[in-house]
């Protein structure tokens, strides 16, 4: 497979980074072909850019959505943009580690996906029949994807009833709204909780389950969510009545 690992950590001496190395090598001693995107390391700018499309020639509008848009059909993104985006169209499978930070992700993370998943690259996408092609459908379709995230939080209270709330809920932006959104199939995610503090021994247990999680990568079943074209919503894209009867929120998207 080829295998792209995203990597949003400051300092590569941390857990995060000790699993990364582990992941990386795991990957390429079974012969799968990596790619890094090491975004502290590389420098990455997080933050969208007017300049990051280019001559805005086609529109004057200074509305982000419309000029990406143009952009990407006109090819004018920017390089560092460009480079991102063939690296995911190289990629079967894309790893997203990171450490969990205020419920979410880093922000440099946050500014990959905002500037790296632009309209007509990750959505954006006409179905034959007119309507638009996400979640589950897409782009990105045909490839994996999967969040390894290291937590301070103890497992527990990342659990069903846990202060924290549930690992998939705080993952639903990322998981459900990005990745399933511009058609990935979304692995369940590997979370190593306590990891303010692990022992030598934790360690070992959770670069075990780094490894068997990277040996499976391409047979684990994806998170069933729901497909937005697969009959399950109506046309205002609202869960039909029938469909988790009674019940609301985030966990009615999984099947
Ligand atoms: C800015 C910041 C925000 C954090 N927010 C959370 C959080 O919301 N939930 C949590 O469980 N841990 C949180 N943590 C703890 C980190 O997840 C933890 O320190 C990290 O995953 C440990 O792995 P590392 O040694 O590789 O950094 C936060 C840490 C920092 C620095």
């Amino acid at each position: 497979m080829n295998v792209l690992w995203i990597f949003a950590h400051p300092e590569p001496r941390s857990l995060g980074g000790s699993l990364r190395d582990e992941g990386v090598h795991t990957l390429r001693e079974r012969g799968d072909e990596v790619r890094e995107s090491d975004l502290y390391a590389m420098k990455w700018n997080p933050v969208v850019d007017a300049d990051d499309f280019g001559s805005a020639a086609e529109s004057d509008r200074l509305i982000v959505g419309s000029t990406s848009k143009n952009a990407f059909r006109t090819g004018e993104l920017s390089a560092d943009i460009r480079a991102e985006q063939e690296k995911l169209a190289w990629a079967d499978a894309v790893i997203v580690q990171f450490p969990l930070w205020w419920y979410g992700m880093p922000a440099i993370l946050k500014g990959w996906f905002d500037r790296v998943f632009v309209k007509g690259f990750a959505y954006g996408v006409q179905r034959p029949d007119g309507r638009t092609a996400r979640y589950g459908e897409g782009a990105l379709a045909g490839k994996r994807a999967m969040v390894v995230l290291t937590a301070g939080a103890p497992e527990a209270t990342i659990g069903p009833r846990g202060v924290n709330g549930e690992i998939n809920d705080l993952l639903f932006p990322l998981q459900h709204g990005t990745l399933w959104y511009a058609g990935m199939s979304v692995l369940p995610p590997l979370t190593i909780c306590g990891a303010d503090r692990v022992s030598a021994e934790e360690y070992v247990a959770a670069a075990e389950a780094l490894r068997e999680r990277l040996r499976t990568l391409s047979t684990q079943d994806p998170i069933p969510f729901r497909h937005q074209n697969g009959g399950d919503y109506d046309d205002s894209l609202v869960l039909r009545d029938e469909l988790a009867p009674g019940r609301s929120g985030i966990g009615v998207h999984i099947l």
